[in-house]
This record gives C-alpha cells, structure tokens and sequence, in this order.
C-alpha cells in the first residue's frame, strides 16, 4: 500500500511493499548498534549505489543532542557525501529526527528517506518532516522541517521490538484514535493485548495500525506541513510529554510512554474544563494500561512544571495552548485556559 505526502515536494510512504534501492551517487545509513546488529544486513542486501557508508550513533533520546548532530555530520565530511548523496534514517523515532535535521543542514540540505524500524516511527515519527533534537531547555527545541524524499514501513522490523516499544508505538496510535476518529478505539479495545506485547500479533493488526495512522496523518501534513493550524493537533498528549521527559532527562520514559501520561494528564484537563466525562477519561486510562502504558507521573514541583508549558513551541504571545479531546474522536486547540483550572487539573499528579 502507498500514502501519498502532499507537501510542496510530495513523496509516498510505502507500506509493507518491499524495499529495492538502486541509487547513483553515495549513500551514508545512520543507525544505531541494536538496529544495525538485528537488520543491516537484510537492509544491505537491497541497496545498490556508487559507495555506502554506515553512521551509527548511541541508542536512546538521551543521545539526541547536538554533540551527536555535530558526529553525523564529521562522519558524513569525513564520507566525502556530497550534494548529490542520499541518507538514509534506519532506526526509530531519534534516528528519523537526527537523520532528517543532519540531512537538512549538511551542505544547506541533501535528499534523505526514513525507514522506520519502530511502530513508533512507522506511525508518526518518520512521516511528516519533523527534523530535530532536544537541549537543556526543552525537547525537541532545535530543528527544521524537512519532509523525506520517501518512506519504508515495513511490519517484518516490528517482529524484533521489545513490549516497551510496541506499548510507546502504540500510545501514538491511540493518540490518533482520540484526536480524529473514536471508531479506532474499539478495534484497538478488541486487540489482543498479549499477542501484541510480545509482537505475535497477526500481521494485518500492525498493517492497520501502520496504514490508518499514516493515512491520518499524511492528510494533516498535506494541509498544514509548518504546524500554524490543524496538524497542532497531532501534539495531544506531547504538550505534559515533553516536560516530563526533559524532567526526567530522557532516561526514564520512551517518548511513547511520556506520551500515555500526557493524554492522561490533557484527559484531566478536559474533564475539568467540562469537555470530557469521568467515564470517558477512565475509558483511556484503562485502554492505555491494559497495554502496559504509564498512566502516572509525580509532579515534584506543580509551579516549574507550568512554567514549563511555556516553552512549548505551540506558545505564543504569552498564551499557552493545549490540545484536548472534546469528546473522544475529535481533538480541539484550547487556548485560554484559567490558570487555576489547569492548576487544579495538574494537583492530580502530585
Ligand atoms: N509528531 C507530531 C507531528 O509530526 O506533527
């Protein structure tokens, strides 16, 4: 199956439709030493091109930094790329976003393609040109957008990922669900929760969850590739995410499981602005732990944490915006929120 991007440079993402890549020039894989160890190979053997450099980086958002920009980049002087050359993301969420900022940057911008290699890159991470990396400050605060030349999903690279990445992956999908399509809900109720931890679900379960997320998304970018309107959207849950994960240095939570906490947290914040109900903020918080996501974090300091919000790249003019569900199925940008509403909804996490 193919989802078309419709962005000024348009491209496709290609689902499960094998991968064949015969290129001219030379062409660099940043990966990191666990992909690199399970699926290289396999990948090496469907690449033709005039030279091929491997670039592998350490493992875990707490290395997506710009000392590690500034390594891809060396290696990539170092291979002589030049603007002729291809890189290729093969990894997860960080290597997609490092990849496509070193792409977008390296000689003011070479061509780069994703292939994803988590369910949560699949989803959402490698689709869309959302390059970057984190600082002191704040997640993801430095970057471009810069949209692939194409993307690979293939379901096969699921089979390898561990029960913490099939739950963060899919914390991104029930994202999707609540913001734009409650039907998705149920068919994600009805999954074998089992099965699909230890990655023994049927195959057209991740083709499903790969091909809706991707088809929702693709729609959004196509209308709004910069993030001034709807694809805002796609932040529900990211807004408390990000704080939690620079809180907490990128080495508690994946990104996926910062995320089930932050729509947990937005689900409060609806409920006390009356736009959820009890028995709706409990119908996600249970989907979200039957899958074994993290429904809680404790907030040391309720005060830092506000001050947090804005820093939010959706905050603008002061104003802090949040992005909630109201009702399920259909996600809203909400932007003037009492203070003392989204203090109390925050006291329920201290
Ligand atoms: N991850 C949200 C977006 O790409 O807009």
């Amino acid at each position: 199956m193919q989802v078309e991007v419709k962005v000024k440079n348009p491209y496709k993402v290609f689902i499960n439709e094998g991968l064949n890549l015969n290129f001219k020039g030379k062409v660099a894989i940043l990966t990191n030493p666990k992909i690199a160890g399970l699926h290289l190979k396999n990948l090496l053997e469907k690449i033709e091109c005039e030279e091929l450099f491997i670039i592998s980086v350490k493992d875990g958002e707490e290395y997506k930094n710009l000392s590690t920009i500034e390594e891809i980049l060396n290696q990539m002087c170092n291979s002589k790329l030049d603007r002729k050359s291809l890189l290729i993301s093969f990894g997860g969420g960080v290597i997609s976003d490092m990849g496509g900022f070193a792409a977008s940057i390296y000689q003011r911008g070479i061509k780069f393609i994703n292939i994803p290699t988590t369910l949560l890159a699949c989803v959402d991470a490698a689709v869309g040109g959302k390059t970057g990396v984190n600082n002191h400050f704040g997640k993801n605060l430095i970057g471009t957008f810069y949209q692939p030349k194409a993307v690979y999903c293939e379901s096969a690279f699921l089979r390898t990922l561990g029960q913490r990445e099939l739950s963060a992956g899919l914390a991104e999908f029930i994202k999707m669900a609540i913001i734009f399509d409650a039907n998705l809900l149920d068919f994600i109720e009805k999954i074998d929760a089992k099965n699909f931890l230890k990655a023994q679900c049927e195959d057209e379960i991740f083709i499903k969850i790969i091909a809706k997320s991707v088809e929702l998304k693709a729609k959004i970018v196509s209308k709004d590739e910069k993030e001034s309107g709807v694809r805002m959207l796609l932040n529900y849950g990211h807004t408390f995410a990000h704080i939690i994960e620079n809180e907490t240095h990128y080495k508690s939570y994946l990104h996926g499981e910062a995320v089930a906490i932050g729509m947990n947290m937005a689900n409060h914040l609806s409920y006390e602005l009356g736009l959820l109900s009890e028995e709706e903020c409990e119908r996600i918080k249970n989907l979200l732990q039957k899958f074994a996501l993290p429904t809680y974090y404790k907030i040391e300091n309720i005060h830092e944490f506000y001050q947090a919000f804005f820093l939010d790249k959706k905050s603008a003019n002061h104003k802090i915006r949040f992005i909630l569900p109201a009702p399920l199925g259909k996600g809203i940008i909400k932007e003037d929120v009492p203070k003392s509403i989204l203090l109390k909804s925050l006291e329920h996490f201290i």
